[in-house]
């Protein structure tokens, strides 16, 4: 993805800058994902990309999050279905949904499938702006709150919130950006990506998501670093 997407966008970075518009497939008009998503090799290729951008963070959030208390998950815009599959294969009592727009259902199951967690780990088709999200115990968003404004960012922490049981939990987790904005060199970078990726995107600080955790109802919030540049934030009802 990289190379084959990423390296000719940031070669526009000044235009990007200028305009406030993103520099890729989107260039042109319309949303990030419509426009990617319209030729299939682009679709696989970057849903694959997403199994490589966060398969050390599945890991990670499989073993520190305290899934024992917890009997269900969904991911939500799940791509692939790494971190699914990663907490399928990790806890034996989950069981899991992948929530993401249609199109992307056959390239799921085909690595659920793959994988030999198909028996615990659906695919559920929505749009997560339109649709309710799924009635689980534990919602995930892995790279979902960078990809939007302000406004939809904090729409998808409600609707998370309204999805879950009191106690539930939403894991948001993204290269979150330390709070004074200093350290974090590869998430404020991703930042600057997702300028030339879309409209209104960018990457937040773990004090900017647990206020609008704690601005959606959620009882307790809290930051924990995964691997690398990734970190999780945690809300539970
Ligand atoms: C940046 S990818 C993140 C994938 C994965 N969570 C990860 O961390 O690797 C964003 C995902 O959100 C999905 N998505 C985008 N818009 C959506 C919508 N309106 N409803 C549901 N899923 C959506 C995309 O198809 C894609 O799989």
């Amino acid at each position: 993805m990289a190379n084959a997407r990423l390296y000719a966008f940031w070669g526009a970075l000044t235009e990007g800058l200028k305009t406030g518009e993103p520099q890729n497939e989107a260039r042109t008009g319309g949303e990030i994902f419509a426009a990617i998503y319209r030729d299939p090799d682009r679709l696989r290729g970057f849903l694959a990309a997403m199994t490589a951008i966060s398969a050390g963070a599945a890991h990670a959030i499989a073993q520190q999050f305290p899934w024992s208390d917890y009997k269900s998950f969904a991911d939500v815009g799940a791509a692939q279905g790494m971190v699914p599959v990663t907490l399928a294969r990790a806890h034996g009592h989950l069981t899991g949904i992948g929530f993401d727009l249609p199109v992307v259902q056959s390239v799921f199951e085909d690595f659920v499938g793959e994988n030999g967690v198909s028996d615990r780990v659906k695919f559920q088709a929505g749009d997560f702006f339109r649709d309710d999200l799924p009635k689980v115990d534990v919602i995930v968003m892995g790279h979902i709150l960078h990809d939007w404004n302000l406004e939809e960012k904090r729409r998808l922490v409600a609707k998370a919130y309204a999805a879950l049981p009191k106690g539930g939990a939403l894991i948001a987790y993204d290269a979150v950006i330390d709070d004074e904005r200093r350290q974090n060199a590869f998430g404020l970078l991703m930042s600057l990506n997702m300028l030339i990726e879309t409209r209104g995107g960018k990457d937040y600080t773990g004090a900017e998501c647990q206020a609008w955790m704690r601005d959606a109802g959620f009882a307790q919030t809290r930051v924990e670093p995964l691997v690398g540049p990734d970190s999780m934030v945690i809300g539970v009802k």
